[in-house]
């Protein structure tokens, strides 16, 4: 009975290191990893001894026979990746690099700006170490970032990821300052001068634009907004989502397109268990979308969406998936490809909802009345000068086009930053001793929940050997001095004890609903939960 890895996951390598045979790869050090989109079982060399499902942050690997029908795909991948790369190795691979401590004896305080996953790999990997204290801090009342405001509601499997954040919260030495935005309520000076070191992992959070003609029509949205109003970000409640239309149109394919198409096509009574908030919930009810069109600017052999969301996708009873690659043959050799064409050969069903995932097509212009009424597109060939469009150009009907090409960082003040790659220059993390950087923020808005394990654990180890080099100046400012001025500047902000109210409300509220979670939306209500009969969270 092998077992079977059944989701994009985060190569984080926890299952890898826990394997007695090592039949789980690519492995670290191994060709592949932190790129592969996902790890594999070996089904022949696997004893089924379960260790790995023990290991696994968010319930990814399961027994072949507890495989549901939608997962079956995942046991031929698999197979296909081992007959490409037969790993003939079975020495168990428990050289797990040693996490470097800090020196015994030594008192190190830590800033961390931002709690979502990087943060809470950073934090988990510094409370390793005696004598570290580490306080997170997060502009929003709620902690885990694009965990809770990005990963989508029917992906409830992928938020157990927050049980383990949970325990890490639960080390002695860490603490939450949340409702707190650094550079708003605290400057960088501030965390500087009552820190021995500050790490930035505040993340990718901004859309980036298409810049083509009528973008700035309402109608015309990022996937951005769309994620953040469907899952109950404070930045994103208003964010116009008009669904009265029957087509919605979604510029890029990558993971975030696929995941902001099956939202608005899905039938909304499956999320209803979900932890999808009441509003979009409700407007997703009333919807009249019944198509969502998925446009990729390259051909199908270029799709950034990864093969686990596709398998997913494939396996859904509900949605009709149409490939419309402009009528030409999909060639190639890949897992991918091959599901592309079995998709493609498949009949439609009348009066299903779609989504149709479109190919070698780009946006030209959005067109409408102040409102937007139709994108304009055009037939591409892609060749050494990047994406060319070829025409023919075709108006296609939409109320609702979405760009989603992709997540873009902002500059923080007091950091180098590059513009480009909208990162902040480092050196495994290190910015400069005492400064550094984990997550998105450090290597793009790329990879999985995951990704941010290694990520975290490289710049936890630039900080610990600065630390043990003794070149992190030593903060002027004590922890209770600290304490002083956020009760000043931010008298709102939330500690543990206070994320813990919100997180058992939320879970209560959802338990009346029927549903995973309630989020608190409203600063009033967190406020309420938060300290009872006293006054309101601001934003
Ligand atoms: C829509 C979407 C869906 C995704 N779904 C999946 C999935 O299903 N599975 C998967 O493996 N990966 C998924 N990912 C990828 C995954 O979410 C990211 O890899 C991960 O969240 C990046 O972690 P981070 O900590 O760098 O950033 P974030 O998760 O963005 O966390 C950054 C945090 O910093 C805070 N912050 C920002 N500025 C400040 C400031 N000045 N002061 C204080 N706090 C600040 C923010 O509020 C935020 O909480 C998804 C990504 C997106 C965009
Ligand atoms: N379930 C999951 O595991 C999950 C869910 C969501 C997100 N994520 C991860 O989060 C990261 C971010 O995802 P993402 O979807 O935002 O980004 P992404 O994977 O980088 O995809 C961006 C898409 O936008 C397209 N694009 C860029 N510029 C364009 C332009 N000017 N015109 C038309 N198309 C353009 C890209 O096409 P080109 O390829 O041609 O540039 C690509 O299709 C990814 O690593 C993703 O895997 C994971
Ligand atoms: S069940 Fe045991 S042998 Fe099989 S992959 Fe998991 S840890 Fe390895
Ligand atoms: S999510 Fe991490 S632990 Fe789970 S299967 Fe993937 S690599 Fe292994």
């Amino acid at each position: 009975m092998p077992y079977v890895v059944t989701q994009s996951c985060c190569s984080d390598a926890s299952c890898v290191v826990a394997c007695p045979v090592n039949c789980i790869h690519p492995a670290p050090g191994e060709p592949g990893f932190l790129e592969s989109e996902m790890v594999y079982v070996d089904p022949a060399a696997c004893v089924d001894c379960g260790a790995c499902t023990t290991a696994c942050p968010v319930g990814a690997i399961k027994p072949h026979t507890m495989l549901d029908e939608t997962e079956l795909p995942f046991i031929a991948l698999a197979e296909s990746y081992y007959a490409e790369f037969p790993h003939a190795d079975r020495a168990p691979l428990a050289v797990v690099e040693k996490t470097p401590r800090v020196d015994a004896g030594r008192e190190l305080r830590v800033a961390i700006v931002g709690a979502g996953p990087a943060a809470m790999c950073a934090a988990d990997e510094l409370l390793k170490s005696p004598g570290v204290t580490v306080d997170v801090f997060d502009r929003l009342a709620t902690p885990y970032g694009l965990v809770r405001a990005g990963v989508a509601p029917d992906h409830q499997r992928t938020k157990q990821v927050t049980d383990l954040f949970a325990a890490i919260e639960e080390q002695p030495g860490f603490g939450y300052h949340l409702n707190v935005e650094v550079g708003t309520h605290v400057s960088l000076d501030d965390l500087h001068r009552h820190y021995h070191a500050v790490i930035h992992a505040s993340g990718a959070a901004h859309d980036r634009p298409l810049g083509i003609e009528g973008e700035e029509m309402a109608g015309s949205e990022s996937a951005t907004a769309v994620v953040g109003w469907y899952n109950g970000h404070p930045d994103h409640q208003d964010a116009y989502v008009d669904l009265s239309h029957e087509r919605v149109v979604v510029i890029g394919n990558g993971n975030v397109a696929l995941d902001v198409a099956r939202i608005l096509a899905t039938e909304p009574a499956s999320l209803a268990a979900s932890d999808i908030p009441a509003l979009p919930l409700a407007a997703l009810r009333g919807s009249a979308v019944r198509e969502v069109v998925v446009l990729g600017r390259r051909g199908p052999e270029h799709a950034a969406f990864t093969m686990p969301e596709l398998i997913g996708l494939a396996a859904r009873p509900d949605l009709d998936i149409v490939i419309d690659n402009q009528g030409l043959p999909i060639v190639g050799d890949s897992p991918k490809l091959d599901l592309l064409r079995e998709i493609a050969a498949r009949p439609r069903r009348a009066g299903t909802r779609r989504i149709v995932l479109r190919f070698n097509t780009a946006p030209v212009r959005i067109l409408g009345d102040g409102v937007v009424g139709a994108i304009e597109v055009t037939g591409t060939a892609s060749g050494p000068d990047g994406v060319v469009p070829t025409g023919p150009t075709e108006l296609v009907e939409t109320g609702l086009v979405l760009r989603s090409v992709g997540y873009r960082a902002v500059e923080i003040p007091g950091l180098p930053f590059d513009p480009v790659t909208a990162t902040v220059p480092n050196e495994g993390g290190r910015v400069a001793p005492g400064s550094y950087v984990a997550g998105w923020i450090k290597r793009g808005p790329r990879g999985f929940i995951g990704t941010n394990k290694s990520c975290a654990e490289e710049t936890v180890a630039s900080l610990i050997a600065d630390a043990n080099a003794g070149l992190l100046p030593e903060p002027t400012g004590s922890r209770a001095a600290f304490a002083d001025l956020l009760r000043r500047n931010r008298p709102e902000a939330i500690d543990l004890v206070g994320w813990r109210a919100i997180d058992a409300a939320e879970r209560a509220a959802g338990l009346t609903r029927g549903s995973a979670r309630e989020k608190l939306l409203d600063p009033g209500e967190i406020g309420a939960v938060v300290a009872p009969g006293a006054s309101t969270v601001r934003r």
